[in-house]
């Protein structure tokens, strides 16, 4: 097995192992936590706090697997200088873009930015969380949430500015941040669909297969 997550490995084998099973766990599951944090955003609601920390989590054991992780799930990998991004967007421009096993050079800065945001939109909602009052281990069943919502509600925690009492104006702050860095995500998803499909038409390879089964064809 080991052979297999070599490019050069056995000739016979039509296909090569590139993703491992954390990185295929990772992703679907982070698309799912992702989904249901931005849907369930409107209202400040336990799910989206579960779900947001969901994501926070998926993106630690991910960044830390970048350093440890399998060949082509390490950052080393696949994050390329300049130069060789380039390169391979010239490729791409004309249609004939070099082939690369794990994520493409232009892939690699995208996995990277959306690493980013990912990470500045579920820390800010932490510290959202936590000015708001509630807290994610309080909404973990002590009950505490449910008095500091019902406060928040009074206006204690600032709904109603002017004279509150804790500081609105680094809560209002936070909420800024935490709302333009989950629409800055949003809008990097919608690239990195695009991208997927656009390298899968230029290269004839289903990359979201490749996620699913972790495998692509021999090139
Ligand atoms: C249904 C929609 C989606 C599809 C079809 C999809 C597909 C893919 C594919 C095919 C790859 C591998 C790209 C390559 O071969 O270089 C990938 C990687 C990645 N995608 Fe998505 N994606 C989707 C949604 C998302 C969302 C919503 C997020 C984040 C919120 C996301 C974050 C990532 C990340 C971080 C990677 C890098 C994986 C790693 O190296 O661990 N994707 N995606
Ligand atoms: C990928 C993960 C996340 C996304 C996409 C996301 C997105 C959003 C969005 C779009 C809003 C609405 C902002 C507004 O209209 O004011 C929101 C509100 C909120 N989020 Fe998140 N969020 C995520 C993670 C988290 C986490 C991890 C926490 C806390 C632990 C959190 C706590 C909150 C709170 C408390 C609000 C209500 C803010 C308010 O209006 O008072 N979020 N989130």
């Amino acid at each position: 097995m080991s052979t297999e997550e070599e490019d050069g490995g056995t000739p016979a084998a039509e296909t090569v192992r590139v993703w491992d099973p954390l990185v295929r766990l990772f992703h679907w599951s982070l698309v799912v936590a992702f989904t249901v944090a931005y849907l369930s955003s409107e209202e400040e609601s336990a799910l989206h706090v579960y779900s947001g920390y969901v994501v926070l989590g998926l993106i630690v054991v991910r960044l830390i697997w970048g350093v440890v992780g399998s060949r082509h799930a390490r950052f080393r990998d696949f994050v390329r200088p300049p130069g060789e991004v380039f390169a391979y967007l010239r490729g791409l421009a004309s249609g004939q873009p070099r082939h690369y096993l794990g994520h493409n050079p232009a892939g690699g800065w995208m996995v990277i930015a959306l690493l980013v945001s990912l990470f500045v939109v579920t820390l800010s909602g932490v510290v959202l969380d936590f000015a708001e009052g509630g807290g994610a281990m309080a909404a973990a069943g002590s009950g505490v949430a449910v008095i500091a919502t019902a406060r928040a509600d009074e206006g204690e925690y600032g709904e109603y500015g002017e004279g509150g009492e804790r500081g609105e104006g680094g809560e209002e702050f936070w909420e800024e941040v935490h709302e333009a860095s989950a629409n800055v995500t949003l809008f990097l998803v919608f690239l990195h669909i695009a991208g997927v499909i656009v390298s899968s038409l230029l290269h004839r390879e289903n990359l979201v297969r490749a996620m699913v089964t972790g495998r692509k064809p021999r090139a």
